[in-house]
Protein backbone atom coordinates (compact mmCIF):
# COMPACT_ATOMS: atom_id res chain seq x y z
CA UNK A 1 0.00 0.00 0.00
CA UNK A 2 0.91 3.69 -1.06
CA UNK A 3 0.49 6.15 1.87
CA UNK A 4 0.32 9.58 0.73
CA UNK A 5 0.29 12.60 3.18
CA UNK A 6 0.11 15.16 0.37
CA UNK A 7 -2.66 16.29 -1.52
CA UNK A 8 -1.09 17.18 -4.57
CA UNK A 9 1.42 14.19 -5.13
CA UNK A 10 -1.82 12.06 -4.64
CA UNK A 11 -3.60 13.65 -7.22
CA UNK A 12 -0.63 13.94 -9.83
CA UNK A 13 -0.73 9.62 -8.82
CA UNK A 14 -4.06 8.97 -9.96
CA UNK A 15 -3.70 11.71 -12.64
CA UNK A 16 -1.25 9.04 -14.06
CA UNK A 17 -3.27 6.17 -13.43
CA UNK A 18 -6.52 7.72 -14.89
CA UNK A 19 -3.95 8.06 -18.23
CA UNK A 20 -3.11 4.51 -18.39
CA UNK A 21 -7.32 3.82 -18.22
CA UNK A 22 -7.00 2.62 -14.60
CA UNK A 23 -10.06 3.12 -13.39
CA UNK A 24 -10.61 4.41 -9.24
CA UNK A 25 -12.63 3.34 -5.99
CA UNK A 26 -13.02 5.94 -3.17
CA UNK A 27 -13.43 5.17 0.39
CA UNK A 28 -13.48 8.06 2.68
CA UNK A 29 -13.55 7.36 6.19
CA UNK A 30 -12.52 8.96 9.49
CA UNK A 31 -10.55 5.62 10.67
CA UNK A 32 -11.13 3.91 13.83
CA UNK A 33 -11.33 1.13 11.20
CA UNK A 34 -14.07 -1.69 11.30
CA UNK A 35 -15.35 -4.61 9.16
CA UNK A 36 -18.09 -2.26 7.66
CA UNK A 37 -15.57 0.18 6.78
CA UNK A 38 -13.63 -2.65 5.53
CA UNK A 39 -16.48 -4.08 3.23
CA UNK A 40 -16.72 -0.58 1.45
CA UNK A 41 -12.90 -1.44 0.77
CA UNK A 42 -13.33 -5.15 -0.52
CA UNK A 43 -16.05 -3.93 -2.94
CA UNK A 44 -14.02 -1.18 -4.03
CA UNK A 45 -11.14 -3.70 -4.52
CA UNK A 46 -13.45 -5.95 -6.53
CA UNK A 47 -15.10 -2.95 -9.01
CA UNK A 48 -12.18 -1.09 -9.76
CA UNK A 49 -8.01 -1.11 -10.87
CA UNK A 50 -6.92 0.97 -7.56
CA UNK A 51 -8.60 1.63 -3.86
CA UNK A 52 -7.93 4.83 -2.15
CA UNK A 53 -8.99 5.09 0.96
CA UNK A 54 -8.79 8.32 2.99
CA UNK A 55 -8.82 8.87 7.25
CA UNK A 56 -9.25 12.41 8.31
CA UNK A 57 -10.84 13.46 11.27
CA UNK A 58 -12.85 16.18 9.88
CA UNK A 59 -12.87 19.07 12.62
CA UNK A 60 -15.52 21.03 10.49
CA UNK A 61 -18.76 18.44 10.61
CA UNK A 62 -18.76 18.09 14.37
CA UNK A 63 -21.46 20.24 15.60
CA UNK A 64 -20.11 18.69 19.26
CA UNK A 65 -16.57 19.32 20.21
CA UNK A 66 -16.36 17.17 22.58
CA UNK A 67 -17.44 14.25 20.43
CA UNK A 68 -14.40 15.60 17.76
CA UNK A 69 -12.07 15.36 20.81
CA UNK A 70 -13.44 12.34 21.91
CA UNK A 71 -13.53 10.76 18.30
CA UNK A 72 -11.54 7.05 18.32
CA UNK A 73 -8.14 7.75 16.15
CA UNK A 74 -6.27 3.86 15.98
CA UNK A 75 -4.20 4.79 13.19
CA UNK A 76 -1.41 2.14 13.00
CA UNK A 77 -4.18 -0.35 13.57
CA UNK A 78 -6.26 0.85 10.69
CA UNK A 79 -2.89 1.18 8.17
CA UNK A 80 -2.42 -2.44 9.16
CA UNK A 81 -6.19 -3.70 8.44
CA UNK A 82 -5.68 -1.66 5.12
CA UNK A 83 -2.82 -3.40 4.10
CA UNK A 84 -4.26 -6.39 4.67
CA UNK A 85 -7.56 -5.74 3.06
CA UNK A 86 -5.16 -5.10 0.35
CA UNK A 87 -6.27 -1.29 -0.46
CA UNK A 88 -3.51 0.08 -2.59
CA UNK A 89 -3.65 3.36 -1.66
CA UNK A 90 -3.92 5.24 1.86
CA UNK A 91 -4.78 9.03 1.83
CA UNK A 92 -3.91 10.34 5.23
CA UNK A 93 -3.45 13.82 5.41
CA UNK A 94 -2.81 16.35 8.34
CA UNK A 95 -5.86 19.32 8.57
CA UNK A 96 -3.62 21.62 6.37
CA UNK A 97 -3.51 20.06 3.66
CA UNK A 98 -7.39 20.24 3.52
CA UNK A 99 -8.12 23.45 5.25
CA UNK A 100 -4.99 25.53 4.14
CA UNK A 101 -6.79 28.73 5.01
CA UNK A 102 -9.89 29.69 6.93
CA UNK A 103 -12.37 30.35 3.58
CA UNK A 104 -13.38 27.10 3.93
CA UNK A 105 -15.94 28.52 6.38
CA UNK A 106 -17.78 30.62 4.62
CA UNK A 107 -18.44 28.46 2.01
CA UNK A 108 -22.11 27.05 1.58
CA UNK A 109 -23.89 24.00 0.09
CA UNK A 110 -27.23 24.62 -1.51
CA UNK A 111 -28.22 20.87 -0.47
CA UNK A 112 -32.02 21.62 0.03
CA UNK A 113 -34.53 20.29 2.61
CA UNK A 114 -31.67 17.62 3.63
CA UNK A 115 -30.25 20.34 5.61
CA UNK A 116 -32.72 20.74 7.65
CA UNK A 117 -34.34 17.66 8.70
CA UNK A 118 -33.50 14.50 10.89
CA UNK A 119 -29.24 14.83 11.21
CA UNK A 120 -29.43 18.23 9.81
CA UNK A 121 -32.16 19.43 12.05
CA UNK A 122 -30.22 17.80 15.26
CA UNK A 123 -26.51 18.41 14.05
CA UNK A 124 -26.21 22.30 12.75
CA UNK A 125 -23.99 22.87 10.00
CA UNK A 126 -22.84 18.77 9.95
CA UNK A 127 -23.78 18.30 6.51
CA UNK A 128 -22.11 21.62 5.23
CA UNK A 129 -19.26 20.28 7.16
CA UNK A 130 -19.11 16.69 5.64
CA UNK A 131 -19.58 18.32 2.06
CA UNK A 132 -16.41 20.95 2.40
CA UNK A 133 -14.08 18.17 3.06
CA UNK A 134 -15.71 15.33 0.77
CA UNK A 135 -15.61 18.20 -1.92
CA UNK A 136 -12.16 18.61 -1.79
CA UNK A 137 -11.87 15.12 -1.16
CA UNK A 138 -12.92 14.52 -4.51
CA UNK A 139 -11.46 16.48 -6.23
CA UNK A 140 -7.94 15.46 -5.07
CA UNK A 141 -9.10 11.80 -5.34
CA UNK A 142 -10.96 12.30 -8.94
CA UNK A 143 -12.60 8.67 -8.27
CA UNK A 144 -14.77 7.11 -10.55
CA UNK A 145 -16.49 4.97 -8.13
CA UNK A 146 -17.37 6.60 -4.93
CA UNK A 147 -18.02 3.78 -1.62
CA UNK A 148 -20.76 4.64 0.89
CA UNK A 149 -22.23 3.15 3.78
CA UNK A 150 -26.24 2.68 4.01
CA UNK A 151 -25.58 3.12 7.65
CA UNK A 152 -25.18 6.96 7.27
CA UNK A 153 -28.00 7.28 5.09
CA UNK A 154 -28.90 10.46 4.97
CA UNK A 155 -25.13 11.25 4.04
CA UNK A 156 -25.78 8.85 0.48
CA UNK A 157 -28.24 11.57 -0.57
CA UNK A 158 -26.40 14.50 0.52
CA UNK A 159 -23.28 13.48 -1.03
CA UNK A 160 -25.07 12.53 -4.37
CA UNK A 161 -26.20 16.10 -4.16
CA UNK A 162 -23.26 17.49 -4.09
CA UNK A 163 -21.98 15.23 -6.86
CA UNK A 164 -24.99 16.99 -8.83
CA UNK A 165 -23.85 20.77 -7.67
CA UNK A 166 -20.28 19.93 -8.21
CA UNK A 167 -21.28 19.22 -11.92
CA UNK A 168 -19.66 15.87 -11.22
CA UNK A 169 -22.67 12.71 -11.60
CA UNK A 170 -21.56 11.91 -14.75
CA UNK A 171 -17.74 11.26 -13.72
CA UNK A 172 -18.19 9.60 -10.39
CA UNK A 173 -20.93 7.10 -9.44
CA UNK A 174 -22.17 6.82 -6.17
CA UNK A 175 -22.23 3.08 -4.24
CA UNK A 176 -24.09 2.36 -1.97
CA UNK A 177 -23.24 -0.43 0.80
CA UNK A 178 -25.24 -2.66 3.07
CA UNK A 179 -24.47 -2.04 6.84
CA UNK A 180 -22.47 -4.08 8.61
CA UNK A 181 -23.72 -5.52 12.36
CA UNK A 182 -22.63 -6.95 15.47
CA UNK A 183 -23.64 -10.45 15.73
CA UNK A 184 -27.16 -9.15 17.75
CA UNK A 185 -27.63 -6.44 15.15
CA UNK A 186 -26.20 -3.52 16.75
CA UNK A 187 -24.75 -1.45 13.55
CA UNK A 188 -20.80 -1.34 13.59
CA UNK A 189 -19.83 1.89 14.23
CA UNK A 190 -16.15 3.63 15.56
CA UNK A 191 -18.38 5.55 18.40
CA UNK A 192 -19.08 1.71 19.57
CA UNK A 193 -15.25 1.46 20.78
CA UNK A 194 -17.13 4.61 23.37
CA UNK A 195 -19.99 2.08 24.80
CA UNK A 196 -19.49 0.09 28.07
CA UNK A 197 -20.84 -3.82 27.94
CA UNK A 198 -23.93 -2.80 29.40
CA UNK A 199 -24.83 -0.16 27.37
CA UNK A 200 -23.53 -1.91 24.31
CA UNK A 201 -26.31 -4.78 25.20
CA UNK A 202 -29.18 -2.12 25.39
CA UNK A 203 -27.52 -0.41 22.29
CA UNK A 204 -29.04 -3.56 20.65
CA UNK A 205 -32.62 -1.64 21.18
CA UNK A 206 -31.74 0.34 17.90
CA UNK A 207 -31.82 -2.70 15.82
CA UNK A 208 -34.93 -4.13 17.69
CA UNK A 209 -36.89 -1.51 17.13
CA UNK A 210 -35.93 -0.99 13.56
CA UNK A 211 -36.90 -4.57 12.74
CA UNK A 212 -39.92 -4.78 14.92
CA UNK A 213 -40.83 -1.53 12.65
CA UNK A 214 -40.20 -3.58 9.59
CA UNK A 215 -42.42 -6.90 11.17
CA UNK A 216 -45.28 -4.90 11.87
CA UNK A 217 -46.00 -1.88 8.91
CA UNK A 218 -48.73 -3.72 7.93
CA UNK A 219 -50.66 -3.74 10.75
CA UNK A 220 -50.21 -1.06 12.43
CA UNK A 221 -50.27 2.59 12.28
CA UNK A 222 -46.97 4.78 11.87
CA UNK A 223 -47.76 6.55 14.66
CA UNK A 224 -48.41 3.52 17.01
CA UNK A 225 -44.99 2.09 15.44
CA UNK A 226 -43.11 5.51 16.57
CA UNK A 227 -44.31 5.70 20.00
CA UNK A 228 -44.06 2.22 20.82
CA UNK A 229 -40.53 1.99 19.60
CA UNK A 230 -39.75 5.42 21.06
CA UNK A 231 -40.68 3.34 24.75
CA UNK A 232 -38.70 0.46 24.13
CA UNK A 233 -35.63 2.73 23.35
CA UNK A 234 -36.30 4.89 26.36
CA UNK A 235 -37.03 1.77 28.43
CA UNK A 236 -33.50 1.09 27.52
CA UNK A 237 -31.70 4.33 28.73
CA UNK A 238 -31.70 5.98 25.44
CA UNK A 239 -32.32 9.63 25.05
CA UNK A 240 -33.62 9.90 21.17
CA UNK A 241 -33.11 12.60 18.72
CA UNK A 242 -35.48 11.21 16.14
CA UNK A 243 -37.50 7.99 15.30
CA UNK A 244 -38.48 8.61 11.61
CA UNK A 245 -40.24 6.74 9.00
CA UNK A 246 -40.00 8.59 5.86
CA UNK A 247 -40.08 8.25 2.19
CA UNK A 248 -37.17 6.23 0.83
CA UNK A 249 -36.45 8.99 -1.63
CA UNK A 250 -37.36 12.42 -0.78
CA UNK A 251 -36.75 11.34 2.81
CA UNK A 252 -39.79 13.68 3.70
CA UNK A 253 -41.53 11.78 6.63
CA UNK A 254 -45.02 10.28 6.18
CA UNK A 255 -47.86 9.73 8.30
CA UNK A 256 -49.43 6.64 6.17
CA UNK A 257 -48.42 4.53 4.52
CA UNK A 258 -49.93 2.99 0.79
CA UNK A 259 -48.13 -0.95 0.89
CA UNK A 260 -46.34 1.00 -2.41
CA UNK A 261 -43.99 3.72 -1.52
CA UNK A 262 -40.49 2.74 -0.93
CA UNK A 263 -40.24 3.88 3.22
CA UNK A 264 -36.78 3.70 5.38
CA UNK A 265 -36.85 3.68 9.30
CA UNK A 266 -33.94 5.75 10.98
CA UNK A 267 -33.38 6.28 14.38
CA UNK A 268 -31.21 8.50 15.88
CA UNK A 269 -30.23 8.55 19.98
CA UNK A 270 -27.52 8.79 22.53
CA UNK A 271 -26.55 6.21 24.86
CA UNK A 272 -24.88 7.90 27.50
CA UNK A 273 -22.65 10.60 25.81
CA UNK A 274 -22.95 8.48 22.57
CA UNK A 275 -24.84 9.30 19.71
CA UNK A 276 -26.06 6.59 17.53
CA UNK A 277 -27.77 6.09 13.85
CA UNK A 278 -28.97 3.29 12.39
CA UNK A 279 -31.93 3.07 9.70
CA UNK A 280 -33.31 0.00 7.50
CA UNK A 281 -35.33 -0.11 4.63
CA UNK A 282 -38.83 -1.08 5.86
CA UNK A 283 -40.38 -1.93 1.74
P1 LIG B 1 -17.02 7.30 8.84
O1 LIG B 1 -18.03 7.42 9.92
O2 LIG B 1 -15.63 6.88 9.18
O3 LIG B 1 -17.59 6.31 7.76
C1 LIG B 1 -16.92 6.07 6.57
C2 LIG B 1 -17.83 5.27 5.65
O4 LIG B 1 -18.08 3.99 6.23
C3 LIG B 1 -19.20 5.95 5.45
O5 LIG B 1 -19.60 5.86 4.10
C4 LIG B 1 -20.10 5.14 6.36
O6 LIG B 1 -21.47 5.14 5.97
C5 LIG B 1 -19.49 3.76 6.23
N1 LIG B 1 -19.87 2.89 7.36
C6 LIG B 1 -19.84 3.21 8.67
N2 LIG B 1 -20.32 2.20 9.42
C7 LIG B 1 -20.67 1.22 8.55
C8 LIG B 1 -21.24 -0.09 8.70
N3 LIG B 1 -21.56 -0.59 9.88
N4 LIG B 1 -21.45 -0.83 7.58
C9 LIG B 1 -21.15 -0.33 6.34
N5 LIG B 1 -20.60 0.90 6.14
C10 LIG B 1 -20.38 1.65 7.23
O7 LIG B 1 -18.97 8.91 7.24
C11 LIG B 1 -17.90 9.41 7.51
O8 LIG B 1 -16.86 8.72 8.09
C12 LIG B 1 -17.58 10.86 7.20
O9 LIG B 1 -18.74 11.63 7.30
C13 LIG B 1 -16.90 11.07 5.82
C14 LIG B 1 -17.83 10.64 4.67
C15 LIG B 1 -15.58 10.30 5.74
C16 LIG B 1 -16.60 12.57 5.64
O10 LIG B 1 -15.77 13.04 6.65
Amino acid sequence: MILFKRASELHRYIEEQHKNELQAGFVPTMGALHAGHLSLIERSISENDITICSIFVNPAQFNDPDDFKKYPVTTEKDIDALERSGCGILFLPPAEEIYPDETYKTETYNIGHLETILEGKFRPGHFQGVCMVVSRLLKIVSPDNLYLGQKDYQQCMVLQKLIELMGAEKRIKLKICPTLREPGGLAMSSRNMRLDQKERENAIAIYDSLMYIKNHISQKTIRDLKAETSEILTNKKFHIDYVEIADAISLEPVDTWDEKRKIVALIAAFMGKVRLIDNMMIQ
